[in-house]
Parts: C-alpha cells; structure tokens; sequence
C-alpha cells in the first residue's frame, strides 16, 4: 500500500536537514514522495536542494524581499493548504522552527492530516528568543502526531508538555546525516586564506539581532582583526537586508574582513573545517562545527541547543562587544582554553537519523 507523503521544505537549513529524509524515503518502495518548497527562501534553499539532487515537485515561490512574519505567514499557510487540498497525503513531514514549518503544521491541523514533526522538542523557553522560532516549534509540537527528537533533552521537554511517550522517537540530527554526506569534499574558499593566518568564520541573521546587537558583533570582530595580524575572518553575510546593510557598512572596507554571499553548503563545510573559531548565531553551525571539532561562540542570548556548551565546545555569550572581545581574545591567545574547547565532541547525531526518521514512520504508518 503506498503512501504520499508531503515533504515541506522553506529556507536553507530545511533543505539541509530534509534532504537526507527525502533521499531515504525515495529509497522506500511504499513512499511517494512529494517534496514542496514553500521558497520561503529563494536561491539558498534551491542551492542546497539541487546539491542533493532534489527538484521540488511542487513551488508556491513565496519568498518577497525584506517579507514581514504575517504576510509570509499568511501567503505560506494558504498555499499549503491548497497543496494539501490537491494531493491528500497520508502525513506530511517537516523540519524545525521557521515560518514555512509552522504554516505547514497548522494547515495540517485545519486539514485533519498527520504532521510529522523533524527536530522536535527545541526549546529555549524565552518566546522572545529566538524570536519567532519559539513560537513556531511549540506550535508545530502541538500539531504533530509523531514527533522526532534530535536528542534525550528534546525528548524530556515534550514529555513536560505531555506529549504522550509513544509519539516521540529520539532520532539524532538530520544535520550530521547532510553533514557527513558533504564533508569529505575539500572545496576551496571564496577568498585564499595562507596558511599561517587564522580563520574566524562569521553568520548572522537572526531577527532579534537586527539593529544594536549586529553593530556590537561588527565592533567587536573589527578590534579581534585590528588586535591580531594572524587573523582573518570571513563572514558569507546572509541575504537580509537588515544584515548585509550593517555588515558592509561597518566592516566593509578592511582588507582582512571578507564579506561574502551566501556559500553553497559543501563550501561552507570547507570554511568550518578551516576556520579556528565559529562566530554564529545560527542553530545548525552550533550542531555542525562540534562535529567538526571546532569552537563557536554563540551569538545570542538563550540557545535551545544546550548540549555542546553542557560539553564545554560551544559558549553562549550574547551580542554585546566587550564580551565577544573577552571571550575572543581569550580563544586566540589562550592554547588551553582553545584545546579545551575543540575537542570534537558530538552531540547532535551519528548520522543515521533519517534511517531512524524512516523505521518510526513504517512502524506507525504500515504495520496495521
Ligand atoms: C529564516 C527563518 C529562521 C531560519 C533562517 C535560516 C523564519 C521567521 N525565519 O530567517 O528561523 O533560522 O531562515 O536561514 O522563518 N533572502 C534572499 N534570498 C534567500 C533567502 C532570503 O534574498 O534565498 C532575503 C529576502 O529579502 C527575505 C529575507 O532574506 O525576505 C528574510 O528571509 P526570511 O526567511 O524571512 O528570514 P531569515 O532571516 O532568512
Ligand atoms: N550554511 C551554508 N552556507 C552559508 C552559511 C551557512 O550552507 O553561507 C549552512 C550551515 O552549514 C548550516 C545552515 O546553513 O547547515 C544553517 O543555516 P542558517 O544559519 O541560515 O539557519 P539556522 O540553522 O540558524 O536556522
């Protein structure tokens, strides 16, 4: 008996952390998989879903510049359900916390349709931070009728939240499934960086960091440069405008500050596995680089992804610049502390989640 099955994917890390999900269930003889991109994102999410290979079978081409939560909330939630509507999946599977994941889980609500819900049980308990993520993961959590925990934490919160034990399966992240998939390539950077400088990565883009918080990351990653002649730092700056306005701006004119597009995910894998310290406040970077056995500074201030600083690999230490500067200047002076921290501890998977993702779904959806 075969079974459709919806695979919603809206922005870059979606595509990342659904694409090994999607490549399993195409294995399955019982799946028909029909993968729908909201284009939540435009080119980041189309990059990586055509580096594994995937052409969405259907396009609601969402995305507008600049687009505000309720418009895209709104436009998402009446394109899913008209896709729904068309194809009356038995399940439909989504990853995470964005927009497109929570359109996605109410329409399957007001639709009466299983939602099956990727990395669940994140949560930072601020609704603030990230903001709107928090909301948008209870959301979907609530939704869900099988919920894949990437770890036993994330499994603890949805049992708080009275999610009933049998509806949860512990899988690990996706993402070190998408993760060892790419990293044996040894792509080169968008800039030569010699090989006695050291490389500091840099992302941005979460929206409570617009305005004072990206200014203070910018000052502080301007004086680590100024302080330290062996450091060069490359930031591919996210396509927001309300980032790479700042960004370029601030740091636009200083010979040993990169500021790039977006990098395709292979080459962003590359610039990890350079790179001697993270700066990010991205959620799948703080998953990836321990895996990769480098250290990252967290740019924000509440994670829900407590593991790898509960490790020791990654710090939580907000925007503010002194503090950047101090936890900086301490990871490129102090060998110690900087061993300490990159030791390549894993938290987040051993790449077989999407095998774990299928298994749950075959027991739920094809024993009776
Ligand atoms: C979104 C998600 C966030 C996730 C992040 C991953 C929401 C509310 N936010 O944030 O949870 O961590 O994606 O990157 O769901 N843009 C382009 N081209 C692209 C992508 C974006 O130009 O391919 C620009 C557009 O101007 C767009 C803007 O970036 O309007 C913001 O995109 P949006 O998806 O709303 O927010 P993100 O900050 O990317
Ligand atoms: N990434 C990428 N190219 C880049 C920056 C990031 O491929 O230039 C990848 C990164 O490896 C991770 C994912 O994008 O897997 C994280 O996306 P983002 O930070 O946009 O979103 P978040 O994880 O915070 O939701």
């Amino acid at each position: 008996m075969t079974k459709t099955i919806l695979c919603i994917v809206g922005t870059r890390p979606e595509a990342i952390k659904m694409a090994p999900v999607i490549l399993a269930l195409r294995r399955e003889p019982w799946a028909k998989v029909v993968v729908v991109a909201t284009a939540q994102h435009r080119e980041l999410a189309d990059e990586v879903l055509s580096l594994f290979g995937i052409e969405p079978d259907v396009d609601l081409d969402l995305m507008q510049p600049n687009q505000k939560l309720a418009d895209l909330t709104a436009r998402a939630l009446v394109g899913l359900d008209r896709v729904i509507g068309e194809t009356s999946p038995d399940m439909v599977i989504a990853q995470g916390d964005t927009t497109s994941v929570m359109a996605a889980a109410t329409a399957c609500f007001y639709r009466q349709v299983p939602f099956l819900h990727v990395e669940a049980g994140l949560r930072s308990f601020d609704m603030q931070n990230p903001f709107p993520e928090e909301f948008n993961r209870i959301v979907a959590s609530r939704i869900a009728t099988l919920h894949f925990a990437p770890t036993a934490s994330a499994r603890r919160h949805l049992l708080d939240e009275k999610v009933p034990e049998g509806d949860i399966v512990v899988t690990g992240n996706t993402v070190i499934d998408a993760l060892h998939m790419v990293a044996a390539q040894d792509l080169p950077l968008p800039v030569a960086i010699a090989p006695d400088r050291r490389l500091v990565l840099v992302t941005v883009h979460r929206r409570e960091n617009f305005g004072e918080p990206i200014q203070g990351i910018c000052r502080a990653i301007l004086t680590l440069v100024e302080e330290h002649d062996d450091v060069e730092v490359l930031w591919p700056v996210h396509p927001n405008p309300n980032v790479t306005g700042v960004a370029h701006a601030l740091l636009g004119t200083n010979p040993r500050v990169h500021l790039v597009k977006p990098q395709p995910y292979g080459g962003f894998v590359a610039a990890m596995k350079r790179a001697h310290l993270i700066l990010s406040d991205s959620g799948g970077v703080q998953e990836e680089a321990p895996a990769l056995a480098r250290p990252v500074l967290v740019l924000r201030r509440e994670t829900e992804r407590p593991e790898a600083i509960e490790a020791g690999v990654v710090r939580l230490i907000g925007t503010d610049s002194d503090v950047i500067l101090r936890h900086g200047r301490e990871l490129l002076s102090d060998a110690d502390a900087y061993r300490r921290m990159a030791r390549g501890e894993s938290p987040y998977g051993d790449g077989h989640a999407s095998g774990r993702i299928v298994e749950a779904i075959k027991a739920r959806f094809l024993s009776s």
